[in-house]
């Protein structure tokens, strides 16, 4: 059992907080928002994610689980510190680290003791240095600490399993000592003691497993360096993807049919090759953006980083050309929207492809009416009164002169396409998920649009 502090309660913080403590580990989590705080310490969640809410409900009612919105304690009775603040991208597209900074100066002042201060906020490469002066600087301990760097690897609306059953562990340190306490705290995940069903949803305790979670120990900078290099690679695969279904249109062939010819090669993989109006959120964009800025201070032109970001912008501008060939004359129209948040299982709006097409529509003077299971607050917050939200797909299809597929969730895969067809003003849908069939929209009546067939 380990005594650990997990600093900033956002998506990483509170993942990685609520599954050391289900491991069996004493967890603070601390937050400045001392709203958030009081909300979390009556259950209440302040983000969708599922599965969350009842595991910190269990672990804080089993006294495995505290929350406080005050570092020094924390700090005082952990050995492990995990800083997981946000790092948003400045204007530039650099990271903005001052968060990083500031809680790095707060634990420095609070140490009572040696402290492994861990990195769990995806950081460009070079930041662990950077904490570590900081810290020596405020430390009025004056004793031995070690800065680590631990990235996360968790998906929005699939976290718990991600973190609960990872493909890999990466710890980067500078001593033995810091590389033991790091594995002390996964321990029960390499060997899946604690693990996760995907099936079920459900987080399983069980014997030691004989299969291991790989347990990756490096130097911090590599550490750090991998986070990057990772979400740049997957951001990579959907823009190529994306690109190559936009030749797919020019040549007459069928993007889906290419990407599965491409992954079942075991060096491409099938994973990540879902053509469509492409990548959103809070990670991609900023992390590919991040390793652009700090590739260019280090040094080192990282063409290929910003032909992922200008295929990405243009898949948006792309599908809304798609949008007005479709329809002529865009003024006055009213046009459906199906799905809002940049992906399913998640009320996350951050990044959306959403908010670029509807903007953009909105420019040539459309009318909008959306619908999205979880994502309509967030999006109140971006699109006010702009947009009519509906009740559901149906409402939003009802006399709309186009209907738009942005988010790809499972509702609307069962949709009564019959019905939508019935409602619609005109026959006229655009996919940019690639969720229907062609040859089956087309015999309902649909003039069916998609991305890359
Ligand atoms: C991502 C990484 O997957 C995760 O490891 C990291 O820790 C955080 O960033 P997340 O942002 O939650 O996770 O979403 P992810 O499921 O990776 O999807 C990212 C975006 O790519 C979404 O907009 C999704 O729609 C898009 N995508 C994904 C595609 O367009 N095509 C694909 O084949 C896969």
């Amino acid at each position: 059992m380990m005594n650990i502090a997990v600093i900033g309660s956002g998506y990483v913080g509170l993942v990685t907080g609520v599954c050391f403590a289900e491991c069996g580990h004493k967890v603070i989590c601390v937050d400045k928002d001392e709203q958030k705080i009081n909300r979390l310490k009556n259950g209440i969640i302040p983000i969708y994610e599922p599965g969350l809410d009842q595991l910190v409900l269990s672990n804080q009612e089993q006294g495995r689980l505290s929350f406080c919105n005050d570092i020094g304690p924390a700090v005082e009775k952990s050995d492990v510190i995990f800083i997981a603040v946000g790092t948003p991208p400045k204007p530039t597209g650099e990271a903005d680290l001052s968060y990083i900074e500031d809680v790095s100066r707060q634990v420095a002042k609070a140490m009572n003791g040696y402290k492994v201060v861990v990195e769990k906020s995806t950081v460009p490469v070079k930041t662990g240095e950077w904490v570590k002066r900081t810290i020596r600087f405020n430390n009025k301990f004056g004793g031995d600490f070690d800065v680590a760097s631990n990235p996360e690897f968790l998906r929005e609306g699939s976290a718990i399993g991600d973190f609960l059953k990872p493909d890999r562990i990466v710890v980067g340190v500078e001593s033995q000592k810091a590389a033991e306490l790091l594995q002390g705290c996964y321990q029960p995940i390499i060997d899946q003691r604690v693990s996760f069903d995907i099936s079920s949803g459900k987080v399983i305790h069980q014997d030691p497993q004989d299969r291991h979670v790989p347990f990756i120990v490096t130097n911090v900078s590599s550490s750090e360096l991998i986070k990057h290099a990772s979400n740049s690679f997957l951001a990579l695969k959907i823009s190529y993807i994306n690109a190559v279904a936009n030749f797919c249109e020019l040549a007459g062939a069928d993007v889906e049919q290419v990407a599965k010819g491409m992954g079942l090669d075991s060096r491409i993989g099938t994973k990540f090759l879902n053509a469509g109006v492409g990548y959103g959120g809070s990670c991609f964009p900023k992390d590919v953006s991040a390793f652009l800025e700090i590739s260019r201070e280090l040094g080192y032109d990282f063409k290929l980083l910003e032909d992922i970001i200008e295929v990405n912008q243009k898949q948006r501008e792309i599908f809304v050309r798609k949008i007005k060939n479709a329809l002529w004359i865009i003024k006055d129209k009213s046009i459906g929207i199906l799905g809002l948040s940049f992906k399913p299982n998640t009320d996350d709006m951050r990044e959306a492809p959403s908010i670029d097409v509807i903007k953009a529509l909105q420019l040539e003077g459309a009318k909008i009416k959306a619908y999205d299971p979880v994502a309509m607050d967030n999006a109140k917050q971006i699109f006010g009164d702009t947009i009519t939200y509906c009740n559901d797909p149906y409402e939003v299809a009802q006399d709309s002169d186009a209907l738009v597929l942005m988010t790809e969730w499972d509702e609307f895969k069962n949709l009564d396409l019959k019905k939508v067809f019935d409602t619609l003003h005109y026959p006229i849908f655009l996919d940019g998920r690639n969720v229907f069939n062609p040859a089956e929209m087309k015999s309902i009546g649909f003039e069916y649009h998609s991305i890359g067939r």
